[in-house]
C-alpha cells in the first residue's frame, strides 16, 4: 500500500519540487501556509492527527538568513519549535520525519569537507535555529532522517541565481564575494535524491539498513566554488541559453543582460547582517554509502537549469 505523506512548504524552492515527485510514491497531503502555519503549535498537532501520515517531509523553513538576525523568534518558531512538534507527533503515530538542514550549522573553520559527525558551531541566528531544530528532532525519539544541504537555488523563489540575473539587467558591473567557498545545489536535485530515498523507505525500491545514530546525511552538489565564480557561471550559462526560456524571461523581466564585468570582493567589503562560514563544503560520502545516492557537480546542475 502507498504511504500517506504529509509535505510542508510546498510553495518553497525544495517543497515545490518535492510536491511534483512525491505523488508517484504515496498519497501526498500538502497543506498551504494558511492551512498549516508552523508558528501555531496547536495547528501542527491538529494537522498531524487529522492527516495521520506514515511519512512527514518537512520542506518548510524560515530561510531569510539576514532577517533572522533581528527576527530570531520567528526563525526559532519555524526552524526549531515546529520540527520539534512535528517529530513528537510523528513519534506518537509511528511516522517517520524527513527534515532538511543547512551547511550554516558549521563555522567554516575546517579546510576539508565537513562530515556529519563534525562539531557544529553556527555563526548566525538562522544556523542556530536550524541546529536547534536538528537537536530537537534527535531528542524526540521519532524515526527520522535529516538531510543537510547548501546554497539552494531554483528557477523560482528567492535565491542567488535569480538575484544575479536581475542585477545583471540593472548594472554593468557586479561585485561579488569571492572568499566564501560552498556548493550551490539545485532544489530539483535535492528533491530527486530525497524521492529516491523515500522510495527505498516506502519499500518500492530495495531496502536499506540505517545504523543506529546515523540519521543525519549531507546532501549537496559535488564540487566547490565561490559566490563570485558561481555568479560568473550563471552569466555564462545565461548568455548561451535559449532566450525564450520562460523562467529566464521572468527572471530578467525580458530585459537584456547588461553586466559585462564581475569583480571579486571580500566578505569584509560586502556588509551583511549575518556572518556566514568561509568554507562549507559537506562530504556526501555517507549518503552514497548508505543509499547509493549521489548528486552531480554544481556546474552540471546549473547547466541543466538553463536547458529547460
Ligand atoms: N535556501 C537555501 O539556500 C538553503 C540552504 C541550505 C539549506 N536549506 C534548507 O532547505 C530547506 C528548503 O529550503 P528552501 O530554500 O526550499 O526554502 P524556501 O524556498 O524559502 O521555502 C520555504 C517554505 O517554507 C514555508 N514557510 C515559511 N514559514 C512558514 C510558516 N510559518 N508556516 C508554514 N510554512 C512556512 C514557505 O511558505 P511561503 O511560500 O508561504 O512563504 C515555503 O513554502 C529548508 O530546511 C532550508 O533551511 C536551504
Amino acid at each position: 500500500m502507498k504511504p500517506k505523506i504529509l509535505l510542508t512548504g510546498k510553495t518553497g524552492q525544495l517543497g515545490s519540487e518535492l510536491n511534483q515527485l512525491l505523488p508517484k510514491l504515496g498519497e501526498v497531503i500538502a497543506p498551504k501556509r494558511n492551512e498549516l502555519d508552523l508558528r501555531e503549535p496547536e495547528k501542527i498537532r491538529q494537522v498531524m492527527r487529522n492527516a495521520s501520515p506514515q511519512l512527514v517531509v518537512n520542506a518548510a523553513a524560515y530561510t531569510a538568513v539576514d532577517a533572522a538576525e533581528t527576527d530570531q523568534a520567528s526563525a526559532l518558531a519555524v526552524n526549531a519549535e515546529a520540527p520539534r512538534l512535528l517529530a513528537l507527533e510523528a513519534k506518537k503515530i509511528g511516522a517517520m520525519l524527513v527534515h532538511f538542514s543547512t551547511d550554516y550549522i558549521f563555522d567554516g573553520s575546517k579546510k576539508a569537507p565537513y562530515v556529519e559527525t563534525d562539531p557544529t558551531n553556527p555563526l548566525n541566528a538562522y544556523g542556530r535555529s536550524k541546529l536547534t531544530g536538528e537537536e530537537a528532532i534527535r531528542n524526540s525519539g521519532a524515526a527520522h532522517l535529516i538531510f543537510r544541504t547548501s546554497w539552494v537555488y531554483a528557477t523560482h523563489g528567492r535565491n542567488f541565481l535569480l538575484t544575479i540575473l536581475r542585477l545583471a539587467t540593472e548594472q554593468e558591473e557586479l561585485r561579488i564575494v569571492d572568499d566564501q567557498v560552498g556548493a550551490p545545489t539545485c532544489a530539483s536535485d535535492v528533491a530527486a535524491a530525497t524521492a529516491k530515498i523515500v522510495a527505498i523507505l516506502a519499500g518500492t525500491k530495495g531496502s536499506v539498513h540505517f545504523p543506529e545514530g546515523s540519521e543525519t546525511y549531507h546532501m549537496t552538489a559535488a564540487g566547490q566554488t565561490t559566490w563570485y565564480e558561481f555568479a560568473k557561471a550563471i552569466l555564462e550559462e545565461a548568455a548561451r541559453a535559449p532566450q525564450d526560456l520562460p523562467w529566464l524571461r521572468a527572471a530578467t523581466n525580458g530585459r537584456p543582460l547588461i553586466a559585462s564585468r564581475v569583480l571579486p570582493i571580500s566578505t569584509e567589503e560586502f556588509k551583511s547582517p549575518a556572518r556566514r562560514p568561509a568554507y562549507s563544503i559537506l562530504s556526501n560520502a555517507r549518503l552514497m554509502q548508505t543509499f547509493s545516492v549521489s548528486l552531480s557537480d554544481w556546474r552540471n546542475q546549473l547547466q541543466r537549469c538553463f536547458s529547460h
